[in-house]
């Protein structure tokens, strides 16, 4: 046995995370851990996740994508790297985790550190998230208590053939797959009964779907959707991430025909000149990607749209960025996730000649600059109006409940905690840099989740 082992901990958010990491590298050192502030040399990586801002597990999925590299790097080298995600995050997704970032070995709530050694030690994937007998969910009300959150995230489809030549997706998760219809519902309905009211259906390239369906026949993701749209407990649907090549006619047509296909599409363009398209093999234009924008606003003219975009790709001009800019302002994004483009070994646009870091960077944050003012003038359109919002949460401060907008908008209201697992109409009062604040007018009748799909 190796004595002498190292971890990595990553602390977010507060003063009782940083406690709790402590923590445990103290149960760890029994089994020849000690800390260090380097992740390249590190056998245990933690990340000790904070919950309080929003986005967090977002962010959380960025950084394992950091890590993920880091695992490969070392995979490399012949080194092994165990990965756990730890804290609020880790409570709050539990399995979701494993289900987006597999290469994550272990997710471990707060409430289970003292297990840790042990289940370092067993070295299996594993999702530690359960509470022991006097939890603390037994102070809230029964509905809240059967799950985290209301809103659950279904994995439809993974890996991608598109070969985008910036991207590792089709490398590292193969070919596109998707999962049959059958095993989809049997999922959903499994999350419902536990209390879930919002499907995020999920997949690298979710929209090329195209599972098996019950008459043997390969099913679209939008037939799959209306299929799931039918379940009397599920009120929300929304799917990510889509690729423009397969927005069919059928999922456009939807956005306006489906109430439960929530007004939120996130498209990835990845940059505005038509050059660099090409030369990330795309297979888009910029006109073709504004025309399916008008066409999706013809279908559902309230919907939010965001979008992944990359600035610094090799050869990207000046001119090139520019065009990049002037989409954006043209489009009028909800939301935009933006990317310094980074090489990724093994992938063609790592052979490429390359942009400098600094001209990234000041790209980097014009770009942010822009969709800020994007963001923020969606995001001001939405005051004044009544929204039905999905609490999934205690807010920020006491009183609160925190949830989601039909944008996808996180909305913070006072209102008791048994709001948390229900839809109730808000009328939006305010807007800030990452919230809507608004004040409740009814609740819509709570319909016990529990009951069969129909
Ligand atoms: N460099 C920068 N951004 C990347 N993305 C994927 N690969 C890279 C890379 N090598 C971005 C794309 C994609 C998002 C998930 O990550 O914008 O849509
Ligand atoms: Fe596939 Fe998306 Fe990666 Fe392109 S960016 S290769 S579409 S996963």
């Amino acid at each position: 046995m190796s004595v002498s082992k190292k971890v990595f901990i990553k602390t977010y958010g507060c003063q009782m995370n940083v406690y709790d990491s402590a923590r445990m590298a103290d149960v760890l050192a029994p089994l020849g851990f000690s800390r260090t502030e380097e992740p390249e040399g590190a056998e245990l990586v933690i990340l000790n996740t904070c919950h309080i801002r929003e986005k967090a597990a977002e962010k959380v999925y960025s950084e394992l994508g950091r890590v993920r590299q880091l695992k490969e790097q070392r995979k490399l080298a012949g080194l092994e790297t165990k990965i756990v995600v730890a804290g609020c995050v880790a409570q709050a997704e539990g399995q979701e985790i494993i289900a987006r970032a597999p290469m994550v070995d272990l997710v471990i709530g707060p409430q289970s550190y003292h297990r840790l050694p042990e289940l370092v030690a067993r070295g299996m994937q594993s999702v530690e998230t359960e509470f022991p007998a006097e939890d603390k969910f037994a102070h809230l009300p029964e509905r809240a208590a059967r799950r985290a959150n209301p809103s659950a995230f279904l994995t439809v489809q993974e890996g991608c053939d598109k070969f985008c030549t910036f991207c590792v997706v089709p490398y590292t998760r193969g070919a596109e797959f998707s999962r049959g219809v059958d095993a989809v519902v049997a999922e959903a309905e499994r999350l419902a009964s536990s209390g879930v009211r919002e499907l995020t259906l999920l997949g690298q390239n979710v929209n090329a779907y195209h599972g098996d369906g019950p008459d043997g026949r390969a099913w679209s993701l939008a037939r799959l959707i209306k299929l799931l749209a039918e379940m009397p407990s599920i009120d929300r649907i929304r799917y990510t991430t889509s690729h423009p090549r397969d927005m069919d006619d059928d999922l456009i047509a939807l956005h306006g025909d489906e109430e439960k296909l929530m007004p939120y599409l996130h498209l990835p363009f990845q940059s505005g000149a038509d050059r660099i398209l090409a030369a990330m093999n795309r297979g888009h234009s910029a006109a073709a990607y504004e025309t399916l924008v008008g066409r999706v606003r013809e279908a559902r003219p309230d919907i939010a749209l965001s979008t992944d975009i990359i600035v610094g790709f090799p050869g990207e001009t000046d001119e090139d960025f520019g065009e990049t800019l002037a989409l954006v302002d043209r489009v009028g994004f909800a939301q935009a996730f933006t990317f310094k483009y980074s090489a990724r070994p093994g992938t063609p646009a790592a052979e490429m000649s390359q942009v400098p870091e600094e001209v990234k960077a000041q790209r980097l944050e014009r770009l942010q600059a822009t969709i800020e003012n994007c963001a923020r003038s969606f995001d001001a359109g939405q005051v004044g109006k009544r929204l039905p919002v999905l609490f999934e949460r205690k807010g920020r401060k006491t009183g609160q409940v925190a949830g989601r907008s039909p944008y996808l908008q996180a909305v913070h209201a006072e209102g008791p905690d048994s709001l948390i697992g229900q839809i109730a109409e808000v009328d939006i009062v305010a807007s800030g840099p990452n919230s809507l604040t608004g004040v409740i007018k009814s609740e819509f009748a709570w319909r016990e989740p529990n009951q069969a799909a129909g």
